[in-house]
C-alpha cells in the first residue's frame, strides 16, 4: 500500500490498519437497488459486486448474509453490495464501447469489480462503530457537472496512471488527482476514488436521500481526525471504492475526438466526471466488520474468513435486464 506510507509520513500519528480487499464482478445491470428499487431497467448501468443476494429491491429488513450463498469479495463474511456507473469509450465515429475493470495494484487478478477499503482514523486509538443490518448510503450525484465544492466533491476524484501503476503517488485525491476525468490519455488506465461520509446520526439506517443520516466531519478531514458535527456524533469507519478502469485498448489518438476534448463517459451520460457516484449496502455477517475494524486490520486479517481471488471470480449473477452492453453501441443503454 503505497499511498498508506506516503499519506502517514504526514501525519504525527502512527498509521493505524486499513481493510482493503478485492470484491470481482458480480454483474453489469441495469439495476439500482438503493435509488431505484424494483425498476429494472433503471435509469442507467451500473457494475455491482459483493454478495449474490443483491436484487432489484432489497428491503432493510433482509438478513444478506443468510440470503446469499456466496460473495466476490476477498472476506467471506462480508455479504454487502458495492456498485458504482459503468464507463464507455466513446469513438469518432460515435459508437459507444464498454471500458472494462481491471484488478487493482498489489492485489491478486480479480474478474475486474471495485477495490473496497475501510478505514479507522489513522490515529490507531479512536473507535469506529461499524455499520448495522439494514445500513446504507451513497456518496456523489450523477446529474452533477461542475463542481459543487461540498464534501462530496472533495471526496471523488480520478487518478491518471502511467504504466504498471507508476505515476503519481499519495493518497487518492492529493497530488495531480483530479475531480474530473483526465483529459489526456492515460498509459496505465484511470482509477477513480469514492469516498464515503465517515460520521453517523447514530439512529437512522438510511434517509429518503440516501445522504442525510450521514455527514462529514465539521473540519479538517476524518485522515486528520476532524471531529464529527453534534447531528452526526459517531465516527463509522471510512469507506473507500477504488475502481481501475482499463482504458488502455482505448489510447488511439486516431479514436480520440478532433476537439481535443477526452473520450470517455460514464453510463449516465457524464463526460466530466463531476457526476460520478457509489452506493453502498452493509451485509457483513455478525459482528465480522466491527472486530476487523477493532483488529486494526489490513489486507490480511486474522479475524476474518476469507477465500482467493480465483474462488471469489466463480460467484456472478445473471443480469435482471437483458440488453446489449459490450457491442459497439449506437446509444448508451437506456439512452442517457
Ligand atoms: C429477488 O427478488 C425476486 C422477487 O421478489 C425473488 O423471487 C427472488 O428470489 C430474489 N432473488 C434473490 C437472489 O434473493
Ligand atoms: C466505429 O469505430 C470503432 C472503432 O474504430 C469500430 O470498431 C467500429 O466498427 C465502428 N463502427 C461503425 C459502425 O463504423
Amino acid at each position: 500500500m503505497q499511498w498508506l506510507s506516503l499519506a502517514s509520513l504526514a501525519l504525527v500519528a502512527p498509521a493505524s490498519g486499513m481493510l482493503r480487499f478485492s470484491c470481482s464482478q458480480l454483474v453489469v445491470d441495469r439495476i439500482d437497488p438503493l435509488v431505484n428499487p424494483g425498476v429494472a431497467p433503471s435509469p442507467h448501468l451500473h457494475q455491482l459486486v459483493g454478495g449474490n443476494a443483491l436484487n432489484v429491491s432489497m428491503d432493510p429488513s433482509l438478513d444478506l448474509p443468510a440470503q446469499a450463498s456466496c460473495t466476490t469479495c476477498t472476506f467471506t463474511e462480508d455479504f454487502s453490495n458495492y456498485w458504482t456507473a459503468v464507463m464507455y469509450f466513446r469513438a469518432r465515429n460515435g459508437t459507444y464501447k464498454r471500458v472494462p475493470t481491471f484488478a487493482n495494484q498489489y492485489l491478486e487478478p480479480a474478474n475486474g469489480g471495485i477495490t473496497v477499503y475501510y478505514i479507522p482514523p489513522y490515529d490507531g486509538r479512536t473507535k469506529v462503530t461499524a455499520f448495522k443490518k439494514g445500513f446504507r448510503m451513497l456518496v456523489g450525484d450523477p446529474t452533477r457537472r461542475e463542481d459543487a465544492k461540498d464534501g462530496d466533491s472533495r471526496q471523488l476524484s480520478f487518478r491518471c496512471w502511467d504504466k504498471n501503476f507508476a505515476g503519481e503517488a499519495g493518497a487518492p485525491g492529493t497530488g495531480k488527482d483530479t475531480k474530473t476525468l483526465p483529459s489526456k490519455a492515460c498509459a496505465g488506465g484511470i482509477r477513480a476514488n469514492h469516498f464515503f461520509p465517515t460520521c453517523w446520526d447514530g439512529q437512522n439506517l438510511d434517509s429518503p436521500d440516501h445522504r442525510s443520516h450521514v455527514a462529514y466531519p465539521t473540519s479538517g478531514s476524518f485522515e486528520s481526525g476532524g471531529p464529527c458535527p453534534a447531528s452526526h456524533p459517531v465516527k463509522i469507519p471510512q469507506i473507500l471504492y477504488e475502481v481501475a478502469w482499463d482504458t488502455r485498448q482505448f489510447n488511439d489518438p486516431n479514436e480520440w475526438p478532433e476537439d481535443g476534448s477526452q473520450p470517455f463517459v460514464f453510463s449516465f451520460g457524464d463526460k466530466t466526471g463531476y457526476g460520478t457516484h457509489a452506493d453502498y449496502v452493509f451485509g457483513w455477517q455478525g459482528d465480522a466488520l466491527q472486530r476487523a475494524m477493532d483488529a486494526n486490520c489490513n489486507v490480511n486479517c486474522p479475524t476474518l474468513r476469507s477465500q482467493s481471488t480465483a474462488a471469489a471470480n466463480k460467484c456472478t449473477l445473471q443480469p435482471k435486464v437483458k440488453e446489449n452492453i459490450d457491442q459497439w453501441l449506437t446509444e448508451l443503454p437506456g439512452g442517457v
